[in-house]
């Protein structure tokens, strides 16, 4: 977004000890925490330098599913087939499949021909980082997550799968001028190139998501007198370390100070 700081490419901290490539998301799901509803998150991943991917800030066509074989659900296989393939691998009838997607006009055909197959349709009305992220666990009731939503989020979306051995694909929608020009400027020469997980996140890494508001996945910030505690969902691939671990935040306090402050 245009925040002042933490842009692509900005080196923070003492430039002492090891060096890691980090990509945010403070506010994921503005409109959520606009208007008090559930799913506003703020988000990180934390990977080695050079090892995660330098998102443009485009939109980025994805697609994500639990561990499957590889080949059965891809970018470039119609709804139908994807669908099917899934079915078939999950053991499940086509009717018993969910698809998460977000509820964008962008997407009109493609919610047609999931209502066509029969299949179950989550519509999100924000934050596809958490969208993506239910295909991670059968509690949250995904099987696929799939549409076009922001670049930068389907890196994080990418990293959060990751430590799950999930399924995801992406590939970075450039349909103008200016977009076009900042790729080339980035040094992404195939602008039709559709990256796999691997390609995104690479070697070991570290996901987190804060709960600001409630949602499937987090409960949102708790302000109790003067205390505010916050949720964080934190995974780390290589220790297959997955937990919710629940802090309290000075940080938030600092941050709710400023905005009583103007
Ligand atoms: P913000 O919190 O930055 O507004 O992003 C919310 C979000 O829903 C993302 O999760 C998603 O990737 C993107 O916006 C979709 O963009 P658009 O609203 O333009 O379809």
């Amino acid at each position: 977004d245009e925040a002042p700081m933490l842009y692509t490419g900005e080196l923070l901290g003492n430039k002492n000890g090891p060096i890691f490539d980090i990509a945010v998301d403070p506010l994921e799901g503005t409109n959520f925490a606009a208007n008090n509803l559930p799913g506003a998150i703020s988000v990180i991943a934390i990977a080695e330098k050079g090892n995660l991917f330098n998102a443009p800030e485009t939109y980025m066509d994805k697609i994500a599913t639990g561990k499957i074989e590889s080949g059965l659900v891809d970018l470039d296989y119609s709804i139908k087939k994807n669908i099917s393939n899934l079915a078939d691998f999950m053991n499940k009838d086509i009717s018993l499949i969910t698809a998460c997607i977000l509820d964008r006009p962008r997407h009109k055909e493609i919610i047609k021909e999931l209502k066509m197959l029969g299949v179950k349709i989550k519509l999100i009305t924000d934050g596809d980082v958490l969208g993506a992220l239910y295909v991670s666990d059968p509690k949250y009731n995904v099987d696929i997550f799939l549409g076009i939503g922001g670049g930068p989020e389907g890196v994080l979306a990418a990293s959060a799968l990751d430590a799950y051995d999930c399924h995801f694909q992406g590939r970075f929608i450039f349909d103008n001028d200016n977009d076009i020009s900042d790729a080339k400027k980035m040094g992404i020469t195939d602008l039709n190139k559709k990256y796999e997980l691997k390609e995104i996140v690479k070697g070991d890494s570290i996901f987190c998501a804060s709960g600001i508001t409630n949602s499937d996945v987090l409960l949102g910030i708790d302000i109790n007198d003067k205390n505010y505690t916050c949720e964080t969902f934190v995974t780390h691939k290589n220790s297959s370390y997955k937990e919710i671990v629940k802090r309290t935040a000075p940080i938030i306090e600092w941050f709710l100070f400023q905005v009583r402050n103007g």
